[in-house]
C-alpha cells in the first residue's frame, strides 16, 4: 500500500491526504473546525483544543471533511463519552464534550452567526439555559428498522446503526427500549420509522410511522426543558398588554394554551398548517375545564393567514418556525403591518440570523427600525449540537 501523501501549501488538495490538526472549536453542523494554512477542515467527534490526527475524506468547494485517525492530544474538555454507540451512532455528535464545554460553545455559536447576519446590532445576548437533565431527557425517539434490526443512522450517513439502548431517554422509555421493542414485520419495505415515546401515564410505547404525515406531527421532546421555554415566552409576553397574540407555527398549540392563559381577554390564534396538530389542539381546548373564550385555531400556512389578518400595534406575535425558519412573506408582511412587538422561538441560529436580517432590512425600507430586546438560548438537546434560541425584538416606526 502507498503511503499517504503529506499536503505541502494550501493550493495542494488535501483530499487522501494525513494530517496534523488542532480543533478550534465546534461548528453548528456539530463538527470539530481545524485549519490547514487556509483550509477549513470540519472533524466529526472531535473537541476543542484537540491535537488530531486526521485524513482528508473530502474536498467541498470551500472545505474539507476530515476523520479522527488519532487522538494525540486530547483537548481539556474532552471525557470519555458514557454511551457505548458514542461515535458511531449519529444520534449525539458531542457526548465526547464536557457538559460545561457544550454550553461555552453553544453560547458562542450563537453569538458568532447572530453577529455574522446583524453585523453593528446589539446583540443582548442572556446565559444560556442549561437542560434541567443532561441525559435521560428525551421523551421520545424516531430509530428506524431494517429487518429485525432496531438503530439510528450514523453520522451523515444512511447506515444503520444496530443500538439496544439510547442514554438521552427518559427512564422508564429507556427500560421499555432495553427490554426490546418486539415489531411487526413490514413486508415490502426494507426500512421503516418507529417512533418510541413515553405514554401520559409514564410507561413506554411504540408505533409505527407509517408515512410522512405521522413523521411530521411535531412536539418538543425534553419535557423539562420545553417548561422553561413556554414560561420564558409566557414572561415576555406579558411585558405587553396585546388585544391580539398570533403563534404562528403553533403546532398542537405548545405556546398558545400557556398565552391564552396569560392574556386571558385577548384573542389568541395558533396558525398551523398540519391539520392532524390543529385538530389535537382543538380537542385539548375542548377538553379544558374552562375552555378560553378567545383562543382559536386554524389548519392553514403562516403565509395564507397573514393574507387575510394584519397585525396591528396592539398585537403580539410569536413564532416558531421549523428548521428552516420562516419566509419572505412572512416577513415581509410583518414589516408592512403595524406589529410592534415579537417574539421568535428558533431550533437553528442560522435560519434565525438570515430572517432577521432580512426583517431588518425590510424594515428599513419603509423606515422602520428593529430592535433586539433579548436573546435567550436554551440547552434542548444536550450531548448534541441543536439548541432552542429565542429572541424578543420590538419595532420602532420612527
Ligand atoms: C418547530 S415546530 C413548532 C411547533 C410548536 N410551536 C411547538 O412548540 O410544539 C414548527 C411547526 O410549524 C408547522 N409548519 C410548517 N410549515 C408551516 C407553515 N408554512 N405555516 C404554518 N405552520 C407550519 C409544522 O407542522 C410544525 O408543527
Amino acid at each position: 500500500m502507498s503511503k499517504p501523501s503529506v499536503a505541502r501549501d494550501s493550493s495542494e488538495s488535501l483530499l487522501h491526504h494525513e494530517l496534523e490538526v488542532t480543533i478550534e472549536k465546534m461548528a453548528i453542523t456539530g463538527e470539530g473546525v481545524a485549519r490547514h494554512q487556509t483550509a477549513v477542515i470540519f472533524v466529526p467527534w472531535a473537541c476543542p483544543g484537540d491535537r488530531l490526527k486526521i485524513r482528508i475524506d473530502f474536498a467541498k468547494k470551500n472545505h474539507y471533511h476530515g476523520r479522527i485517525l488519532e487522538i494525540i492530544q486530547p483537548g481539556p474538555s474532552r471525557v470519555q463519552p458514557p454511551c457505548e454507540y458514542a461515535g458511531r451512532c449519529g444520534g449525539c455528535s458531542w457526548q465526547q464534550i464536557s457538559r460545561e464545554q457544550q454550553l461555552l460553545e453553544k453560547e458562542s455559536l450563537v453569538r458568532e452567526i447572530l453577529e455574522k447576519f446583524l453585523p453593528g446590532m446589539d446583540l443582548l445576548l442572556n446565559p444560556i439555559i442549561p437542560s434541567p437533565k443532561a441525559f435521560g431527557y428525551r421523551s421520545r425517539i424516531q430509530p428506524r428498522l431494517q429487518g429485525s434490526e432496531l438503530g439510528f443512522y450514523g453520522w451523515k450517513s444512511h447506515t444503520l446503526i444496530p443500538v439496544k439502548d439510547c442514554l438521552l431517554v427518559e427512564e422508564p422509555l429507556r427500560n421499555f427500549f432495553r427490554e426490546g421493542v418486539h415489531l411487526p414485520r413490514r413486508d415490502g419495505k426494507a426500512e421503516i420509522k418507529v417512533e418510541l415515546y413515553l405514554t401520559q401515564e409514564g410507561t413506554g410505547a411504540y408505533r409505527v410511522l407509517a408515512d410522512e404525515v405521522e413523521d411530521q406531527l411535531f412536539s418538543q421532546v425534553n419535557r423539562l426543558q420545553n417548561d422553561d421555554l413556554i414560561s420564558t415566552v409566557t414572561q415576555w409576553s406579558q411585558k405587553h398588554k396585546p388585544a391580539i397574540v398570533f403563534d404562528f407555527y403553533s403546532g398542537a398549540g405548545n405556546f398558545t394554551f400557556p398565552l391564552s392563559a396569560a392574556h386571558k381577554s385577548a384573542q389568541v390564534v395558533g396558525v398551523e398548517s398540519n391539520a392532524e396538530l390543529v385538530r389535537l389542539a382543538r380537542k385539548r381546548s375542548e377538553q379544558q375545564k374552562t375552555p378560553a373564550k378567545f383562543l382559536e385555531f386554524y389548519a392553514t400556512s403562516s403565509d395564507i393567514f397573514l393574507r387575510r389578518f394584519i397585525p396591528d400595534e396592539k398585537t403580539l406575535v410569536v413564532l416558531d418556525p421549523p428548521r428552516g425558519g420562516t419566509s419572505e412573506f412572512v416577513l415581509k408582511s410583518f414589516a408592512a403591518s403595524g406589529l410592534k412587538h415579537l417574539i421568535y422561538v428558533s431550533c437553528n441560529p442560522v435560519s434565525l440570523g438570515r430572517d432577521l436580517s432580512f426583517l431588518k432590512a425590510a424594515l428599513a425600507s419603509r423606515g422602520k427600525k428593529l430592535k433586539i430586546e433579548q436573546i435567550q438560548s436554551f440547552e434542548m438537546f444536550p450531548q448534541t449540537n441543536h439548541l432552542e434560541t429565542l429572541v424578543e425584538l420590538s419595532i420602532d416606526s420612527h
